[in-house]
């Protein structure tokens, strides 16, 4: 697919990008059932870092399908298509310098594994938003849940389509008795301590 085509690399590098911002850029990726709590978490947390002063940008998975991910569904190939294309987003973003946020399904090892390996070590922060799937179904904020169960949507995670369990994530946050701004300063914590924000 790169045949007859050049890199050209550029003279301003992320660091100097991210320089002035006093924050080491990375990708947060939430990962997680639909309903877990991401996007509650991922808005939660970006006001947070705002008041903090760093740089950020929230990269949604329903807002994405609106636009750029628009011709995709949610068959395994499109969803892979869906992460392999936001994690390249995300690392554009990690290269102006930015602390990008992700939230999405992202239900396969393989995809979140590739994702990874697009930054650099340390750049990437998987956090597994664990909300046990009859607890998301109660919620069942969009009634998807209750949708797919009569059988009006297929492919639906959780119920007829598989959600792969983070291994080895850097966060697993629970929302059982945590609220959603609990979790964020949770985040918010763990990037100090790090050194993400300085
Ligand atoms: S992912 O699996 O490809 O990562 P993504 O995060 O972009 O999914 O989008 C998930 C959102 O799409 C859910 O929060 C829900 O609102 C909506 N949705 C619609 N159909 C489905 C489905 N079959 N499975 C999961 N989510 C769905």
């Amino acid at each position: 697919m790169t045949k007859n085509l050049s890199w050209h690399a550029s003279s301003v590098g992320k660091l100097q990008r991210a320089g002035g911002k006093r924050q080491k850029p990375c990708i947060l990726w939430l990962t997680g059932l639909s309903a877990a709590g991401k996007s509650t978490i991922a808005n939660l947390l970006e006001q947070e870092l705002f008041l903090c002063g760093a740089h950020t940008y929230l990269l949604d998975g329903d807002n994405l399908r609106h636009g750029l991910n628009r011709d995709l569904g949610f068959a395994d190939a499109d969803r892979q298509e869906n992460i392999r294309r936001a994690a390249e987003v995300a690392h554009l973003f990690v290269d102006a310098g930015i602390i990008v946020i992700a939230a999405f399904i992202s239900p396969f090892r393989r995809d979140r594994e590739l994702a990874r390996r697009l930054v650099a070590p340390g750049e990437f922060l998987e956090i597994f938003v664990d909300t046990p799937l009859e607890e998301c179904e109660r919620r069942d904020p969009k009634g998807l849940y209750r949708r797919a169960r009569c059988g009006l949507i297929s492919h639906f995670t959780g119920i007829d389509s598989a959600y792969e369990v983070p291994l080895d994530p850097e966060m697993r946050l629970t929302t059982l008795g945590w609220t959603p701004a609990q979790n964020a300063c949770a985040i918010v914590d763990y990037l100090r301590e790090g050194g993400y924000l300085r």
